[in-house]
């Protein structure tokens, strides 16, 4: 089946798409972006992502290069192009193509706009749930924004590779206090030894996930404390449960970190329980 990209206002077929080589995100990481899960070709927690979109767009002085309707329409456009019904939009803005200055340039270029979807087999990812991953744990390297989504994610890659390479499934970093930050590519939670359901409060420097969002809104649903307050390795390693969530990851269980099992070393009730809610939720939602 054919692949479709969208490239500064077309479509066009997935192995041809390319972009300029002084385009800012290429050669600076001049760039931003957002991901979003399809779950029965929907988009799923479209709001929030929308709004952290424009925030990330704006922290960075970035035009954005789309009005808000347009642009959700291409992302609707990308997912029945390319036949997602399970799986991921991503969409990425860059200050555009301008001659190599650190500094921006000066007129401002056009920002330019790329969206791709694809398909996540979704047999093996509940297969993955059903069994948990592990973690690793890494000194935290990144830079003072983590609260905006850019592009700029060697840290992030280099945590997550490392993973892979210990056959974990996340890496999550560790600040100079001792304290979880949140993953590469998710956030973090645990049910610590007390039974208190534990994610590190927004002030922090980490991303706002919208999944850890929209998942603090189903705490209703869930006969649990919460305490949004960071947590140490040693608190993860003596849990009940863990899990992380994201976009990719939805609410995904954790059970094991740094080689140690976490509870009974399986999917622990709460993780089960909020990510069939959030799944549930998609599915319902009229997105
Ligand atoms: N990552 N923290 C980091 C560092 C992330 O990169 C992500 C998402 C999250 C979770 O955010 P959200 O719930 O809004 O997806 C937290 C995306 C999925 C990615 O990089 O592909």
């Amino acid at each position: 089946m054919s692949r479709w990209a969208y490239v500064n206002g077309r479509f066009v077929r997935h192995g041809d798409a390319a972009v300029h080589i002084e385009d800012r995100g290429y050669q600076l990481s001049d760039g931003i972006y957002e991901v979003w899960a399809v779950v029965d070709g929907r988009l799923i927690d479209v709001e929030g992502h929308f709004e952290r979109l424009q925030r990330s767009l704006s922290e960075l002085r970035i035009t954005p290069p789309m009005a808000r309707r347009p642009l959700e329409l291409v992302l609707r456009e990308a997912i029945r192009r390319n036949r997602v019904t399970y799986g991921l939009v991503y969409l990425q803005v860059t200050r555009g193509v301008a001659p190599r200055d650190h500094a921006f340039p000066d007129p401002m270029p056009a920002p330019a706009i790329v969206i791709t979807a694809k398909s996540i087999n979704r047999t093996a990812a509940d297969a993955r749930a059903a069994k948990g991953i592990t973690v690793i744990t890494m000194p935290e390297i990144r830079w003072g924004r983590c609260d905006i989504k850019t592009i700029g994610l060697l840290p992030n890659s280099l945590a997550k590779q490392a993973a892979r390479e210990q056959g974990a499934g996340e890496a999550w970093f560790v600040d100079d206090d001792g304290l979880i930050t949140e993953g590469a590519s998710s956030n973090a939670w645990i049910v610590d030894a007390e039974g208190v359901l534990r994610t590190r409060d927004t002030t922090a420097n980490i991303l706002r996930g919208v999944t850890r969002k929209s998942v603090l809104g189903l705490l209703g649903e869930v006969n649990i404390r919460l305490d949004e307050r960071a947590f140490t390795p040693e608190e993860a390693k003596n849990a009940r449960e863990a899990f992380i969530t994201g976009a990719g990851a939805l609410v995904m269980p954790v059970v094991g970190i740094d080689g140690s099992p976490i509870g009974d070393g399986r999917p622990g009730p709460v993780a089960q329980r909020l990510r069939a809610l959030y799944i549930r939720n998609a599915q319902t939602s009229n997105s």
